[in-house]
């Protein structure tokens, strides 16, 4: 069914695009991936995989969103009726919703860390059991202590779902846009703020050449791989999510200038984010301590903080960054499912926001519990929150993204992506045969590459 709903501005429509694709992804992937794979060279490899198949395949996601005005289902319906495409979608969503149940929780980690920060218990406990020449080991105590707890994970996880219902149920303009304008200008200036603060670092220059010295030795078919993977998360491409925001594009939107945007205001994040973290580490002696994930940012960055002047304040105001970051983020991870629930059983958006985030609930309550009482049920050998993280994000993200890029280059009806990509003859387009050749021909492959290498 075609929906009416639009995004009300230019600026609003790019920083709802923006707000989902800068997110944990940005912090805590993109550092931890740079380290472990060459620094500059992996940054030259990741920029050219978001330049070769990131913005094509954004393109591909948008003009099927912008041209149908439906969800990630609806999309594929209208376009091919009667055939199955329309399952490509589905897993999509399916593959959005599983990813949305634990990236809730760790939304809700932030959020307990941010208001530990304000009240000073996260490292009056830690220096007080563990005294300061043991930060490190205190502060991974004190992570694995809390997320293995049952009820504090579970009520922050539980206020991160009220805040995404309260938001999305406001609507599209009034509630995503409206958030997005005020979120994201917020998460700009903290992490110039941070930037800054970490360029007074004693040694910011020498973190600087780490993040960016190229060290092309490193750079193997792997580091290619890991590039690829990250590309595709950081943009949140394959998940239905592009689709579904592009659904509420005006019909005039030039989809290849928001694509660049788009893609330039993820990067610049991912570099800010790198030219914090690299100073801050090196300047503090934790150059060698875990960049990857939870630990960074759980473990070693309240390590930096604590050895800082005005412990609390920066704490707090690093996690209200990535709270922001976060909660952008699972608004349109759950707007893929809202937009589906909504058009497809004719319901009102207040009902669809409760059918998605009500089953939610009980979803990303198995997913905290797998961290602590819940943690000898195994599946495939990991626990549901790691299952639902491989799953997800190796197997069933990738694959959505190939059957996309198929279809747009081989199914879809004759000249769509041309019409869309150009407004229909309006916009001149001599980057729209190469984006086309690389969504039939080259995407496909060399998702298909990652997607097996996963398995190796
Ligand atoms: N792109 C966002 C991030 O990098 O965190 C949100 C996101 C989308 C995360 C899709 C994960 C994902 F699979």
């Amino acid at each position: 069914m075609a929906k009416k709903v639009q995004f009300g501005s230019r600026i609003g429509l790019i920083a709802a695009t923006v707000g989902s694709a800068v997110g944990l992804g940005n912090v805590w992937r993109f550092p931890a991936e740079a380290q472990a794979n060459g620094g500059a060279a992996f940054l030259i490899i990741y920029i050219f995989c978001v330049l070769l198949l990131g913005i094509p395949v954004m393109l591909g996601e948008f003009s099927l969103g912008r041209g149908t005005h439906s969800d990630a289902v609806g999309a594929f319906r209208r376009l091919s009726p009667g055939k199955k495409w329309w399952l490509t979608g589905a897993l999509a969503i399916l593959a959005s919703y599983l990813i949305l149940s634990f990236y809730m929780v760790v939304a809700g980690w932030t959020f307990e860390y941010f208001w530990q920060s304000l009240t000073g218990d996260l490292y009056r406990g830690v220096r007080e059991t563990a005294g300061n020449d043991a930060l490190s080991a205190g502060f991974k105590v004190k992570m694995a202590d809390y997320v293995g707890s049952t009820w504090k994970p579970l009520i922050v996880t539980y206020v991160m779902i009220g805040l995404n219902l309260f938001i999305l149920m406001r609507g599209v303009q009034k509630g995503i846009e409206k958030m997005s304008n005020v979120m994201m200008p917020v998460l700009f200036v903290l992490l110039l703020v941070f930037a800054c603060v970490a360029m007074t670092f004693p040694k910011a220059m020498e973190g600087l050449a780490f993040f960016l010295h190229p060290d092309f030795s490193k750079i193997t078919p792997e580091v290619c791989i890991n590039a690829l993977g990250q590309a595709f998360f950081s943009l949140s491409l394959g998940m239905g999510i592009l689709i579904t925001y592009s659904g509420y594009f005006p019909k005039e939107t030039n989809l290849t200038g928001t694509a660049l945007t788009v893609s330039a205001l993820d990067l610049l994040v991912a570099l800010l984010m790198g030219f914090i973290i690299f100073p801050a580490v090196m300047s503090f002696g934790l150059a060698d301590e875990g960049l990857e994930g939870a630990t960074l940012v759980f473990v070693t960055l309240p390590e930096v903080f604590a050895q800082m002047p005005l412990t609390e304040v920066w704490s707090a105001l690093f996690f209200l960054l990535l709270m922001v970051a976060a909660l952008t983020s699972t608004i349109s991870l759950a707007e893929v499912s809202i937009a589906f629930v909504q058009d497809h059983f004719n319901t009102t958006r207040r009902k669809a926001c409760l059918w998605v985030l009500l089953p939610l609930t009980v979803l990303s309550t198995l997913c905290s519990l797998s961290q602590g009482v819940l943690s000898d049920f195994h599946l495939l050998g990991m626990n549901l929150f790691d299952f639902l993280d491989t799953t997800a994000t190796n197997i069933m993200l990738p694959t959505a993204a190939i059957l996309t890029c198929i279809y747009l280059g081989w199914a879809a009806p004759k000249g769509y992506f041309r019409r869309e990509l150009s407004n229909n003859g309006d916009l001149g387009g001599r980057f729209i045969p190469v984006a086309l050749f690389i969504v039939r021909y080259v995407a496909p492959f060399l998702i298909g590459v990652i997607l097996v290498a996963k398995f190796l």
